[in-house]
């Protein structure tokens, strides 16, 4: 391999996103969803569509699709299918992996919401952010965060991002052999760990 041939490529010129439009979920019963979202947790009804076909396929689904904005204009939004039926968990995922999460400015902005709701985990801290979580009445795991750590602190880290994730891709390329092999069986675990007052907690926990 020769020089050329070894640089890397530059990184491609940023896209021209600049923030979520919308997320959609699955709603059980559209009342039940608005009262959470708009009485509970402060967030208006926008807007409301209702169809009996989908724009995007073309197929006959009845549907009445509604919105609640965020303060940069964003939405969350949910199809309720008419059928009372609620999304199902995913059979292969942990309850805390697919999740969205929302911002607020400050501390006291996180304690508000805390106070806003039932049942919440945290605050929980994630070092360069804080966080509460929690599910709505659709079983969506959702997270309120608060950022701690300053733009600079977040753009030096950013540095590192690539190398890390590329390490654990060869290390994970390394387990896929290993594994058809029958080598190993288990997951593969990170090659660092981030959180290490989190295990100490857990061990903590089993001891008492
Ligand atoms: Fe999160």
């Amino acid at each position: 391999m020769n020089a050329a041939t070894s640089t890397p490529p530059p990184p491609p010129a940023a896209a021209p996103v600049q923030r979520l439009h919308h997320y959609a979920f699955r709603a059980r019963d559209a009342e039940e969803t608005r009262h959470f979202y708009e009485d509970i947790l402060g967030l208006p009804l926008y807007h409301i569509i209702q169809s009996d076909y989908v724009p995007s396929t073309g197929e006959y689904y009845p549907y009445t699709h509604f919105f609640f904005r965020l303060q940069d204009g964003s939405f969350i939004a949910f199809f309720d299918l008419g059928d009372d039926e609620s999304a199902l968990p995913s059979p292969n995922t942990p309850i805390w992996v697919n999740h969205i999460a929302f911002r607020v400015n400050t501390i006291a902005e996180l304690e508000d919401m805390r106070t806003r709701l039932q049942a919440v985990l945290g605050v929980t801290d994630h070092h360069v952010f804080k966080s509460i979580y929690f599910f709505d009445p659709n079983g969506i795991r959702m997270e309120f965060a608060v950022d701690v750590a300053s733009a600079a602190q977040m753009e030096q880290e950013s540095h590192s991002a690539r190398a890390r994730l590329d390490a654990w891709t060869e290390r994970k390329a390394q387990w896929r052999l290993d594994r058809a092999k029958g080598l190993t069986t288990g997951a593969l675990k990170p090659q660092q760990n981030d959180r290490p007052e989190v295990a100490a907690r857990a061990a903590a926990a089993q001891r008492s």
